[in-house]
């Protein structure tokens, strides 16, 4: 309903919260509004870290209109971003936590946390589910929150992360077609541009993505455009691993340039 922060498409934080106050103008009495739920880094949207400046603005909006702020870390918790939270890079605190993904270790568990006055609302065995709080799952838990620790994967995360991000670098030396490389921690993307027209292309992202799975190494587009190859490797990938992958995603870019 609003356009996200990306400067790389000419969308600054000035103008997403310009449309978030025409919204609440024009489109919806902020007053019927129960919360605002936010990606601090987008995932299926493109990987686009939500500024500092940004998230500190939609905390103020909620406090001033009564609602909650919810982030979704379903992608970014669980150190990827090289913090336990994504939301531990910002000055703000989120009313509500929706989490997943890691934080099972790839076991079935999702959780819901926030504030206590707002998880003590429901009625007892009001907010549940079929698979809630299965045994197996939450011992994977356990186990991923031990070996995150004893492992320091928030470290992990931004040493890979920085690897495969110079790796794209050099790469993007002789590559113009590379038009971004971002992302923090092990949470990190590459956007593809065609030269002469400047847009996006969703095509150049296809080719490297197919290319690469022709040597067996499997990789995702995102992003509005399609334009966008995420990374998102599991955090305990050995060097040898993603080494390989490296290789792999360099050769396919280079041939999918040559060709
Ligand atoms: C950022 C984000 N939020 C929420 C979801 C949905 O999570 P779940 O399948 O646990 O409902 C996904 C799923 O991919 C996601 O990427």
């Amino acid at each position: 309903h609003a356009p996200f922060r990306v400067a790389l498409h000419g969308i600054s934080v000035a103008d997403s919260l310009a449309a978030l106050d025409r919204l609440f103008k024009a489109d919806v009495d902020p007053a019927r509004v129960a919360a605002i739920i936010v990606e601090p880094v987008q995932g299926e949207g493109g990987f686009y870290e939500a500024p500092r400046e940004f998230m500190s603005a939609l905390r103020k909006i909620c406090d001033q209109h009564g609602m909650l702020l919810i982030a979704d870390e379903v992608q970014t918790g669980f150190a990827r971003t090289g913090k336990m939270f994504a939301m531990d890079h910002h000055e703000v605190a989120p009313d509500i936590t929706t989490m997943a993904k890691s934080l099972a270790g790839g076991f079935p568990l999702s959780a819901v946390t926030g504030r206590a006055e707002i998880m003590d609302a429901p009625n007892p065995g009001g907010l549940g589910g079929t698979y809630g709080g299965s045994p197996i799952g939450v011992a994977a838990a356990h186990a991923v929150l031990d070996v995150i620790e004893e492992e320091n994967l928030c470290d992990r995360a931004n040493t890979l992360g920085n690897r495969l991000k110079q790796r794209l670098q050099s790469i993007r030396d002789d590559t113009p077609e590379i038009v971004d490389i971002r992302g923090p921690g092990f949470m990190n993307a590459v956007e593809f541009n065609e030269v002469k027209k400047g847009l996006p292309s969703a095509e150049i992202a296809n080719a490297v993505r197919l290319k690469a799975l022709d040597k067996g190494l499997i990789l995702l587009t995102c992003g509005v455009y399609g334009n966008v190859i995420r990374f998102l490797a599991p955090i305990t990938i050995q060097d040898g691993v993603l080494n390989e992958a490296l290789d792999i995603l360099e050769s396919s870019i280079r041939e999918v340039r040559a060709s």
